[in-house]
């Protein structure tokens, strides 16, 4: 049976997951967070004082760092070694530590082969850096979504204050611009726009705007096919 795969891939803050979460829900399929895996094997090695700049003890801990996906109430878990750490993997440092330490293959090719065998399995929209690029080449839809550093800096600078946290929106907008620079310049598997993906700039757009824009682009694939077929 065929399952359809939508790839959202881009920036740091471009608002990836929100969309892709909104998109999925509409479209009925899974939504995967590729970030989410980094995100917990970075929680690995900073739990176990594993230095980013040590590719052997990276090396290392990757064969003992066991990264699953489950589901509840429609949401991702990410379960590591046995452990729900769903709400650890949010925090700066957490996300900084992802950025540095998946430059190592080693690290990125244990998760790809999950996200590949994820999207085998379902109907998949799955968000990350390289998903249109290096994950789902084949992916039915390819979305590069971005924003302008300042818009991105200051959509975090909200959500920072509505939970409380202040930050100075210039520090935010600094930490974006250099894992942006990490992220794109890694030599293996980099951020950067598929050759077939299409660009939607979010930063003059409401995220109902972005979600109803990809839903029409999937709706005209699945129009265009079904004329081939017939
Ligand atoms: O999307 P995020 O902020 O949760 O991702 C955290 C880091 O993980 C990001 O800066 C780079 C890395 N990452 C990646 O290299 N490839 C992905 N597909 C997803 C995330």
């Amino acid at each position: 049976m065929k399952h359809y795969s939508i790839a959202i891939d881009g920036p740091a803050g471009a608002g990836k997951s929100t969309i892709a979460k909104m998109v999925a829900r509409h479209l009925n399929f899974i939504y995967v967070d590729t970030g989410a895996m980094y995100r917990a094997l970075a929680l690995y090695f900073l739990r176990n004082n594993i230095s980013v700049a040590d590719k052997e003890a990276i090396e290392n801990a990757c064969n003992y760092a066991d990264v699953m996906i489950d589901y509840k109430d429609g949401e991702q878990q990410v379960i590591l070694n046995g452990e729900n750490v769903n709400s650890l993997i949010r925090t700066e440092e957490v996300g900084n530590m992802a950025s540095a330490s998946s430059v190592y293959p080693v690290v990125r090719l244990k998760l790809v082969e999950l996200q590949r065998s994820m999207a085998k399995k379902a109907d998949v929209v799955m968000d990350g850096r390289e998903i249109g690029t290096f994950v789902l080449p084949e992916a039915d839809l390819k979305i590069y979504l971005t924003a302008s550093s300042k818009e991105r800096a200051r959509r975090r600078f909200i959500e920072l204050k509505e939970r409380g946290i202040s930050a100075d929106i210039n520090e935010i907008e600094k930490d974006i611009i250099e894992r942006d620079m990490r992220d794109m310049n890694r030599e293996f598997a980099p951020l950067k726009q598929a050759d077939d993906a299409i660009l939607v700039d979010s930063s003059h757009m409401t995220v109902d705007e972005v979600k109803n824009t990809i839903i029409k682009y999937f709706e005209e694939i699945i129009q265009n096919s079904s004329k081939e077929l017939g």
